[in-house]
């Protein structure tokens, strides 16, 4: 008899296509970056980021309690230093009443129970735009990751839940994790982003931040001597595998769509959470052809969204959180 297959039959109402959906988002998916600026009764709008803003720490405390009554718990903090604090060992980042630091306590105050994870590199306070310490044409190793362990201790010192390490220098999960351990910090988690490529699509937070590397003779702009080429897929597992090796409690894939790929990848080989990053320019380009009217913003967001949690991400870091829960209802 012909068909007795109708895969059509569970597509024919939205009762049933709600009963058989596979992949559910939820407030509880998302981590929200945050960029934070020096200052008082500052919200700038960041240019190439409609609608998404550089928060000085008054504000930041009052979208910590909005997020928090709109059930996103979790927030991944960035700060934008004055140039006149930047310098080649991101020295800045050590200074216990720093932004980052006094960011974490303003959260913490505002929002006791919101999680809050802090990035970890040196870029922002680097007056290179590097994420580590730039010398003879190189950027050093395991002299950044010096830094980056000290700056981890001082984020968990100030209260940080997590530190996220997005430098994508060799060895920083474990000297961080030993430190961490050395310091009296054993429940401090490690977000590391493992599998971070050397994308064109963080433009848009490189703006955010003015943070965009600058010209040094023998380093290419877009680092890639420390970040991944996008052409690769197991040096993908290869990073991840060792940085759980090394500690990590969470591993993250960045950007998100064009790399769904490797969140899936991961996520079949390794069994401790996988969290996404939908990076800045992946935010812009939907915002972009949504305000020139190509592409319907809602639609396309949580087509993407959704598309990320099938891929096998538990956690999904992106720009879209408000307007996504938004929709949500
Ligand atoms: C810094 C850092 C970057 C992002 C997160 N942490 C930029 C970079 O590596 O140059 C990008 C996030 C985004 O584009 O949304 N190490």
């Amino acid at each position: 008899m012909y068909p007795l297959i109708r895969n059509r039959r569970l597509r024919s109402s939205e009762a049933i296509r709600h009963l058989v959906r596979e992949t559910i988002i939820t407030p509880s998916d998302f981590l929200v970056p945050l960029f934070v600026v020096e200052g008082k009764g500052i919200k700038e709008e960041i240019a190439s980021m409609p609608n998404y803003y550089r928060l000085s720490l008054d504000n930041l405390a009052k979208e910590a309690k909005e997020l928090w009554k709109m059930g996103l718990c979790s927030v991944l903090l960035f700060v934008k230093v004055p140039d006149n604090l930047k310098d080649n060992h991101g020295s800045e980042a050590l200074n216990e009443n720093g932004l980052m630091q006094l960011a974490i306590k303003t959260v913490k105050n505002a929002c006791p129970d919101m999680l809050v994870m802090t990035d970890v590199a040196l870029d922002p306070y680097s007056s290179y735009g590097h994420d580590g310490i730039v010398s003879d044409g190189q950027i050093l190793n395991d002299e950044s990751v010096e830094v980056l362990t000290e700056m981890s201790v001082s984020h968990a010192k100030a209260g940080a839940d997590f530190v996220a390490p997005s430098d994508m220098m060799d060895g920083r999960i474990l000297s961080i994790r030993e430190a961490l351990e050395d310091e009296g910090y054993i429940n401090t988690g490690i977000m590391a982003y493992s599998a971070k490529y050397a994308s064109a699509f963080y433009g848009p937070f490189r703006d955010a931040l003015d943070s965009a590397p600058v010209t040094i003779k023998n380093i290419p702009k877009d680092k890639s001597t420390y970040q991944m080429d996008f052409s690769n897929r197991f040096e993908a597992i290869r990073e991840t595998q060792m940085d759980i090796e090394e500690g990590a409690d969470i591993v993250m894939v960045k950007p998100g769509l064009c790399y769904l790929d490797i969140v899936r990848e991961i996520k079949n080989e390794v069994d401790v959470p996988v969290a996404v990053y939908q990076v800045s320019g992946e935010y812009a380009m939907v915002k972009a052809a949504a305000e020139k009217g190509w592409l319907d913003h809602d639609s396309v967001m949580m087509e993407q969204l959704i598309a990320m949690k099938r891929a096998g991400a538990n956690i999904i870091a992106s720009y879209f959180a408000k307007d996504a829960v938004k929709l949500m209802g």
